[in-house]
């Protein structure tokens, strides 16, 4: 797409880009350069054109399409085919069908909105549009199916790692919840089609609450987003492609030994639960202890009273915090 390259020359190009040199990198005639530059300008991009110097992007309009993203990413594989809908139901579901239909690892599903956003535990997702980032990442991994269940918390990890480099002090609730002052930024809901040993696929649905101002009356207590807590508004293809960097690394690290060994010592500096009291949901028997951290295979170490360690399954049980959410 000749937009995206445009665009992606630009943004790489510490100075003035003359429309010759665009005309000899992409192939094609200058008038064809110079309606592309005015279609991204009608599309709110800030392009200055100065005589024999030539083209300068001076800002970016905070637009989720598909050359916006394209031009941003600088993985390997994460999100290399791209499948951008202006409005679906649920990504998870559209990338679901498109690993029914033979995509490739690292196919990424980005939305502005979604009809029908997918919660955990049957839950929705409230997904209004032109704020925040919804979006799904297929992966095939060779692991078995349980150790697959651990790429929530991997995704959890490239999340606040991305986050905390725009300067917020994030943190991780066990075992996914990426929080921000006591409240939630960030849901993950991760499905998966299997054998009982073999992986077809695993997808990865993110929503993240970047931009948005104000939240339903029910969830207005728990969550939060990046623009509240920050000041100010995110660019959110920037982000995601920050995202997509840190779980592409994340992921190939995971993927060395199909655990979490590699990626323990980060994930615990980000838990907010390490050192803290919880109290463990049980169906079997709640109980209280100390968080201490994390095992390979992503599980809670609680440190009970009389000093015996549990290992805690997040898909058994759920942790509160015993004076709080964390
Ligand atoms: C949660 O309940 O915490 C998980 C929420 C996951 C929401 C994301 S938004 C993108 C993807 N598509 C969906 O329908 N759900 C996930």
């Amino acid at each position: 797409m000749r937009k995206t390259e445009i665009l992606t020359l630009l943004r790489e190009s510490a100075d003035y880009l003359s429309g010759q040199e665009l005309c000899g990198r992409l192939g094609v005639s200058r008038t064809a350069v110079w309606k592309i530059i005015n279609q991204l300008k009608e599309e709110g991009y800030e392009i200055e054109a100065v005589q024999n110097r030539g083209y300068r992007l001076l800002s970016s309009p905070d637009l989720l399409g598909e050359s916006e993203i394209k031009s941003r990413l600088h993985t390997g594989w994460a999100g290399k085919n791209l499948i951008f809908h202006p409005v679906t139901g649920s990504t998870n579901i559209d990338a679901k069908a498109a690993a029914e239909k033979g995509a490739p690892e690292g196919t990424l599903v980005v939305t502005e909105r979604q009809d029908a956003g997918r919660g955990r535990r049957g839950r929705g997702w409230f997904s209004p549009e032109g704020c925040n980032l919804y979006f799904t990442i297929l992966l095939r991994p060779g692991c078995a199916p349980d150790q697959a269940c651990t790429l929530t918390l991997v995704m959890a990890l490239a999340v606040a790692q991305a986050v905390r480099e725009l300067g917020l002090d994030v943190g991780i609730k066990w075992p996914n919840d990426v929080v921000i002052a006591g409240k939630k930024v960030c849901g993950i809901l991760t499905e998966m089609s299997a054998e009982p040993d073999f992986i077809h696929y695993v997808v990865i649905g993110t929503g993240m609450n970047v931009n948005q101002e104000a939240f339903p009356e029910e969830i207005a207590g728990t969550a939060t987003s990046l623009r509240i807590e920050k000041g100010e508004r995110i660019a959110r293809a920037g982000l995601l492609a920050s995202v997509m960097a840190h779980f592409e690394s994340a992921y190939e690290t995971f993927c060395a030994t199909w655990d979490l060994s590699g990626l323990a010592a980060d994930y615990e500096s980000l838990l907010l639960n390490k050192d803290r009291p919880v109290r463990v949901l049980d169906p079997k028997g709640d109980f209280e202890g100390t968080a201490r951290g994390i095992n390979e295979k992503g599980e809670l170490l609680v440190e009970r009273q009389d000093g015996r360690l549990e290992c805690v399954y997040a898909g058994e049980v759920s942790v509160r915090g015993v004076y709080g959410y964390v």
